[in-house]
């Protein structure tokens, strides 16, 4: 049952919203200000866009969230990979694609290529893990991820890659550019009055799963990027940071990029 929990959740917002207005002495234009706010957020949301969500990001609460999660996780005495927030772009309806294909099919001119690939394993045991899914998205060279772009098709640049009896994954993808969240609403209001700017470091969304084990959301950012150290939704961790090497005799990519993946058990 919920509902306990959700009453002290609940009771604890309104005392601390209530103690806030007390602290700013809050105008009655500037609380309906606010309301304006939220319903402009609300108004500009569908299943394509969630205003909601990069609100909270543009004011770190997702990124706290995410720490307050991983905080039990990295107790362990081998901890999992970092974790990180989700972000307003995955889906849950990406196919399964072969290892060793692609994910980009509207490539960019502008977009050079990577080649992805890893282990994952467990973060105790060190015992690869077959069958788990790698579930991958990114945003296309000109900012967008594909359900923002009717230039890209269907599920362009996401996937998700079962591993193979040693735990392994592979896939082609772009290597990520700086990525600006979208401007145009209150989440954007809500950083020109702060001064800040709109920009993402470079980034691959992941979400691991395996069955019997917890399962990762997760980024990862080039560590050449821009941005890296002033994120605007708050997501760089340590041990986040990626290095893409030049890739050898692959006419296919000119980047590669390994990297793998520790789960904890459940
Ligand atoms: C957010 C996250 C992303 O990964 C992204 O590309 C854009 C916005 C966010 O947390 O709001
Ligand atoms: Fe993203």
């Amino acid at each position: 049952d919920t509902t306990p929990r959700m009453r002290t959740v609940m009771t604890a917002l309104i005392q601390h919203v209530h103690d806030f207005a007390r602290e700013v002495n809050l105008t009655t234009d500037e609380w309906l200000a606010g309301v304006s706010m939220l319903n402009w957020a609300g108004q500009m949301s569908n299943n394509k866009r969630n205003e909601g969500q990069l609100l909270c990001d543009v004011i770190g609460l997702e990124s706290l969230v995410d720490d307050i999660t991983y905080r039990e996780a990295s107790k362990a005495d081998k901890p999992p990979t970092s974790s990180a927030i989700l972000g307003p772009f995955w889906r849950a309806d990406a196919p399964i694609r072969e290892n060793g294909t692609t994910i980009s099919f509207n490539t960019p001119k502008n977009a050079v290529i990577a080649y992805m690939h890893g282990q994952v394993t467990c973060a105790e045991t060190g015992k690869p893990l077959a069958n788990a899914t790698v579930d991958v998205w990114q945003a296309s060279t000109n900012g967008l991820y594909e359900q923002q772009d009717s230039d890209q098709i269907d599920c362009n640049l996401r996937g998700k890659f079962v591993t193979d009896a040693e735990g392994r994954y592979s896939f082609y993808c772009l290597r990520p550019t700086p990525y600006p969240i979208p401007f145009d609403g209150p989440a954007g209001k809500l950083l020109k009055l702060m001064d800040r700017h709109q920009y993402r470091p470079a980034h691959i969304h992941l979400i691991v799963e395996a069955e019997g084990y917890s399962s990762l959301t997760t980024q990862i950012f080039d560590k050449d990027s821009k941005y890296l150290e002033d994120d605007s939704v708050f997501a760089v961790k340590d041990g986040l940071t990626v290095e893409f090497k030049p890739r050898n005799g692959d006419s296919q990519a000119e980047w590669d990029l390994e990297y793998d993946v520790k789960l904890g058990k459940k």
